[in-house]
């Protein structure tokens, strides 16, 4: 282990810092910060100590010598952490804007990705400071710590599920307890339902897809806020009608195909509507495929044709990628899937 993440690690060793270690949570700002300046070593250092001296909210000694610290991060890392752990009601402080230009940059940087790595945990008042220090990266120092990359795009994924973890989602499809539900198309009522699960976070463990999720997330090196989860089955004949999963930006859905064997001829395919165009995609259901895409693209399920010899079941993740979105949401339920 690299002896800057060693020294963190010993003189942290059992704290706990709200849901996860103390040192997870150094460990997630300094990453955090290096997704947006990979080359901004001593910000990216600055985030792995910000709190080893303990701060103003978070009251921790662990002995720690200055010298110490800038023998192993430089003096420059180390006096901006230095200062960043003396400052009095911080947050406050760091919003009145007072500071050097280039101090006061270094300081938001730090508490955005403080912030972000707890954003989940985080009460009104704190999110909005969240939101403001955003705000001032941008208004002033033209930083965009936007997290909302994934407008209109669509990922489809055929190699994050093992053979093993199929099997065992299939399974956990036809155990599962459904709900009969009526979704939208006025035209044929009685073919436009489907059949709805709704899983709780133990359940969607339970059922072995959080790997892959952790996979994909990876791939999309983002972290994202996992808010609805629930398993559809669809019997023969049935579809659902041109839809979109969510009106405001920055959400995403992950569409999990979890029949172990499927034919072309059997229908049940999804189709994504391209705005401002004749011309549509169509992603044939694959075993175990996995689909990314905005919730604000159109799709929907084609029918399954009186040739199919199984019915349909997927499972359906809604998430946010875009933290602000945290806010709109019930945050006892949500998973947060990191990027690592
Ligand atoms: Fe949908």
């Amino acid at each position: 282990m690299n002896k800057k993440f060693k020294f963190v690690l010993d003189r942290t060793t059992n704290v706990q810092h709200g849901n996860k270690t103390f040192y997870k949570h150094l460990y997630n700002t300094s990453k955090i910060i290096q997704q947006y300046f990979p080359n901004e070593q001593y910000l990216i250092d600055a985030g792995l100590y910000h709190a080893i001296y303990g701060t103003y909210y978070f009251k921790f000694d662990s002995n720690t010598n200055r010298e110490d610290v800038k023998k192993i991060i430089g003096d420059r890392a180390e006096e901006l952490v230095y200062f960043y752990s003396n400052l009095e009601n911080r947050i406050d402080q760091i919003l009145e804007h007072k500071f050097d230009f280039n101090l006061q940059k270094d300081l938001y940087i730090i508490e955005y990705a403080n912030l972000l790595d707890q954003i989940i945990e985080l009460n009104a008042e704190q999110f909005e400071y969240f939101k403001e220090i955003k705000k001032r990266l941008y208004s002033h120092y033209n930083i965009n710590m936007s997290t909302n990359f994934y407008k209109d795009q669509l990922f489809v994924y055929d190699d994050k599920l093992t053979r093993a973890e199929l099997n065992h989602l299939h399974r956990y499809c036809i155990q599962s307890k459904y709900k009969f539900e009526h979704t939208s198309d006025p035209l044929f009522p009685s073919r436009d339902l489907r059949f709805t699960c709704h899983l709780s976070a133990r359940e969607l463990e339970e059922s072995g897809v959080l790997p892959s999720v952790q996979k994909i997330v990876n791939n999309l090196n983002q972290t994202l806020y996992l808010y609805d989860f629930y398993i559809n089955h669809y019997p023969q004949t049935s579809y659902v009608n041109r839809h979109i999963d969510a009106a405001f930006p920055g959400c995403l859905t992950i569409i999990i195909f979890c029949n172990k064997y499927w034919d072309e001829t059997w229908g049940g395919e999804l189709k994504i509507y391209e705005e401002n165009s004749t011309v549509h995609k169509v992603v044939d259901f694959i075993p175990g495929r996995i689909v990314v895409f905005d919730s604000q693209i159109e799709h929907k399920v084609l029918p399954l044709t009186p040739f199919a010899q199984a019915d349909r079941f997927t499972l359906a993740i809604k998430a946010f990628n875009d933290p602000e979105n945290v806010d709109k949401m019930d945050r006892s339920s949500m998973i947060e899937i990191k990027c690592m």
